[in-house]
């Protein structure tokens, strides 16, 4: 989608981080923009910081897990703007350590905000990206975490990779209506993500306490960014049809590592089957 100037963007998770920053960046390039969040604070925040500038956004609190809330920002959205065009799923929580470790509560809350989040935003908002025929672009974001298995961090992986793959179908799906995907897979950003648990119902156990060691490791040598630059990124690729954001090259061989134990793999089996006759 070249052209973004005057066009609808909606995004989950956009009062803090990597959202807010992609209301930042699309705003500045003329786009509409409504920031959808389920923090009122972080939402009272971002419509300050957009209020003495002309700009076209909108805030409204949503929560990803919840079908009704979603459906209700929808409808904030057309009385606001009539259209959307750029839907970004991208809130999204984290909770650290050994998949030996997580309770039910981890799990569910990790998949209900990451994975039906992702489906809840596409669910809801598929048919007016489909319907104005002006063409239009999704961005999930995922994460690096969607690309290799990270000791301490099985329950975010899980969740991201899963985007990933829906990502990877949505794109062919969607080609023929002129609507692009990406998905945008950051290594370590500068956002309240390690602080995730600030938003944690009590029906997935409220927030916990969390144990400043308890942070994974990658085992790779990180760079921090800063959100702006991912801002700045996703609306290249959005502009581009950029389908694969990796932000993060200090990622590549642990990725690649896992693309050839893949490779070795079929030759394996493919071996045992000729040796076996099966
Ligand atoms: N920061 C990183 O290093 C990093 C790396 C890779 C991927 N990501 C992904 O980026 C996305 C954005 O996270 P961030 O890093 O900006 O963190 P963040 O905590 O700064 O922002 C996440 C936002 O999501 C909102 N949110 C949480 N639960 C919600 C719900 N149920 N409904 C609606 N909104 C909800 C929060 O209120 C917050 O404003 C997430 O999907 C995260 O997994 C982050």
């Amino acid at each position: 989608m070249k052209d973004v100037a005057g066009k609808v963007a909606f995004i989950t998770g956009g009062a803090s981080g990597l959202g807010l920053a992609m209301a930042q960046s699309f705003s500045a390039a003329g786009m509409k923009v409504v920031i959808a969040d389920i923090e009122d604070a972080a939402l009272e925040a971002a419509a300050a910081s957009f209020a003495e500038s002309n700009a076209e956004v909108i805030t409204v609190k949503a929560d990803v897990t919840d079908r009704d809330s979603m459906e209700e920002a929808r409808a904030q959205t057309l009385d606001a703007f009539g259209k959307v065009h750029v839907l970004c799923n991208n809130a999204g929580v984290v909770v650290y350590g050994s998949v030996a470790e997580m309770t039910a509560k981890d799990w569910d809350w990790v998949m209900k905000v990451n994975l039906d989040g992702v489906i809840n935003g596409a669910v809801t908002f598929l048919d007016d990206l489909r319907s104005h025929g002006e063409g239009g672009h999704i961005v999930n974001t995922a994460s690096i975490a969607g690309h290799y298995g990270i000791p301490g961090l099985g329950v975010y992986c899980t969740s991201k990779f899963a985007v990933v793959g829906m990502s990877e179908s949505m794109r062919l799906d969607l080609s023929a209506d002129n609507i692009g995907v990406s998905v945008l897979c950051p290594g370590v950003v500068e956002t309240g993500i390690g602080n995730s648990e600030r938003n944690r119902p009590s029906e997935f156990g409220g927030p916990a306490e969390r144990d400043p060691d308890s942070q994974t490791d990658t085992g790779v040598e990180m760079e921090v960014m800063q959100p702006s630059v991912i801002g700045d990124i996703v609306l290249h690729a959005i502009q581009n049809d950029q389908f694969y954001i990796l932000t993060h090259r200090e990622f590549e061989p642990a990725v690649q590592q896992r693309i050839e134990e893949i490779h070795h793999a079929f030759a394996y089996w493919a071996n045992y089957r000729e040796a076996n006759n099966v």
